[in-house]
């Protein structure tokens, strides 16, 4: 017991990796950032600022802080030739597989400064990924949409930069807006780490055989992409938009759920860790209609998503299995509500999870007693057996 901190016995001992980022308690709804609630930081802090704490282990001072921005901000921008790079694409492209690469690409530009174990060759790849992975979820935007990318701006913060790269076009003058910025960075800071998910235990068993930070973060891109994953929030909308066009019955579509016909499933519900409800969740429903009312969201779609929650809430199928909606269950209608198409929902997942990946990472290489390490298998196939003689 650290601190109110407690495992049970059996917990500690299944546990696959030591961490001293990010706290769940699953069976309380409870999640910390470096022991501070995700309630009180996202009332308080800034994606940013969230960053910070997660990779160096406390809030910055006002001073620390500044220098963090303005090193993040002066690196937004990323080489000519790696623009280029988009034109390789499909327009069709999802732009998860587009910023895969694209971040796996930057190794190749950075080739003096991926030594894992030079503190100041992390910290500049550090920089380097904060600053310009929205830089290239943009550019990855823009290839899908056919319109110009554009440089970032370096009077604008974090969320603004990123929201004008997507939104912005060379024929007229964007201004962001503010509760947009807000609503963005508020959603970012909830995904920004979540102790050892399926893409961060990428991060770290990839990073785990030395592979530089760039070649790790590109993995956990690629682990994030999956529906049962990241791309939990596009499928969400995804079946919201099913039942409004449709004008199915919640009813009808909860009793296909329960039938598991076709193997549908309520999207945006269920968790490995949380049985109970996912305090992000908590957070995001309570911002949905505050946010969907200033900027104009679906308001219809979520609706269904309150109708479904509350019956789901109310079942005993879904009861008996502890099943509450998880952090992918509102963000998709905010996201919608912001302009962005349901394929970069999960690429914007990507940028709120990447300070979570960096810190990870950094924790498992400056500290090899967190390492995931390599796993082993329970052997269930054949006993030894010899060759037939022909
Ligand atoms: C994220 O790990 C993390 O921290 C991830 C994440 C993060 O921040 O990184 O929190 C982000 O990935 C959130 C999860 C997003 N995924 C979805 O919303 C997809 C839908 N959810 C399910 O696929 C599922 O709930 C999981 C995979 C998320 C979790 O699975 P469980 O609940 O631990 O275990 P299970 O899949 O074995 O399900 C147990 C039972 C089964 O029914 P029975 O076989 O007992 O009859 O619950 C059922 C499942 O069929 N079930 C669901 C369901 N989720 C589980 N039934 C209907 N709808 C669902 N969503």
């Amino acid at each position: 017991d650290t601190g109110n901190v407690v495992f049970d016995p059996g917990f500690v001992n299944t546990a696959n990796a030591r961490s001293a980022i990010t706290y769940i308690d699953g069976a309380n709804g409870i999640l910390r950032y470096r022991g501070y609630p995700i309630e009180e930081l996202a009332e308080k802090s800034n994606f940013v600022e969230v960053a910070y704490l997660l990779i160096y282990g406390e809030l910055p001072t006002p001073e620390q802080y500044q220098d963090f921005e303005h090193r993040i901000t002066t690196h937004t921008m990323v080489h000519e030739d790696l623009k280029m790079f988009f034109n390789g694409f499909p327009r069709s492209a999802h732009p998860m597989p587009v910023l895969s690469s694209a971040v796996s690409a930057l190794s190749t530009f950075y080739a003096d400064s991926l030594d894992p174990h030079d503190p100041q060759q992390v910290e500049i790849s550090t920089i380097r990924l904060l600053a310009k992975v929205p830089t290239l979820a943009a550019y990855a935007y823009k290839k899908s949409v056919g319109e110009p990318m554009l440089y970032p701006h370096n009077e604008l913060n974090y969320s603004e930069n990123f929201l004008r790269m997507c939104f912005g076009v060379p024929a007229a003058n964007y201004e962001v807006d503010p509760d947009m910025a807000k609503a963005l960075d508020i959603l970012l800071m909830l995904h920004a780490d979540h102790e050892q998910n399926c893409s961060t235990s990428t991060v770290r068993l990839v990073g785990s055989s030395e592979a530089n930070i760039f070649a790790s973060v590109s993995a956990g891109v690629n682990a994030l992409y999956g529906p049962l994953h990241g791309g939990a929030n596009e499928a969400v909308l995804k079946m919201l938009g099913q039942i409004q066009n449709e004008g199915m019955d919640p009813d009808t579509f909860m009793e296909k759920v329960k039938n598991k016909e076709d193997g549908v499933k309520l999207m945006g519900f269920g968790h490995r860790v949380y049985k109970s409800y996912d305090p992000r969740a908590q957070i995001i429903k309570g911002y949905a209609h505050d946010i969907l009312g200033k900027l104009g969201g679906n308001n219809e779609m979520l609706d269904i998503a309150l109708k479904l929650e509350e019956k789901a809430l109310a079942d005993d199928y879904f009861v008996e299995r502890k099943l509450y909606p998880n952090v992918d269950f509102y963000t998709g209608l905010i996201y919608k509500a912001m302009g962005f198409p349901e394929r970069m929902f999960t690429v914007l997942f990507a940028i709120g999870r990447l300070p979570g990946w960096i810190a990870q990472w950094r924790e498992m290489i400056e500290d090899p007693e967190t390492k995931i390490g390599r796993p082993r298998q329970l052997y269930v196939g054949e006993g030894e057996r010899h060759y037939p003689q022909r």
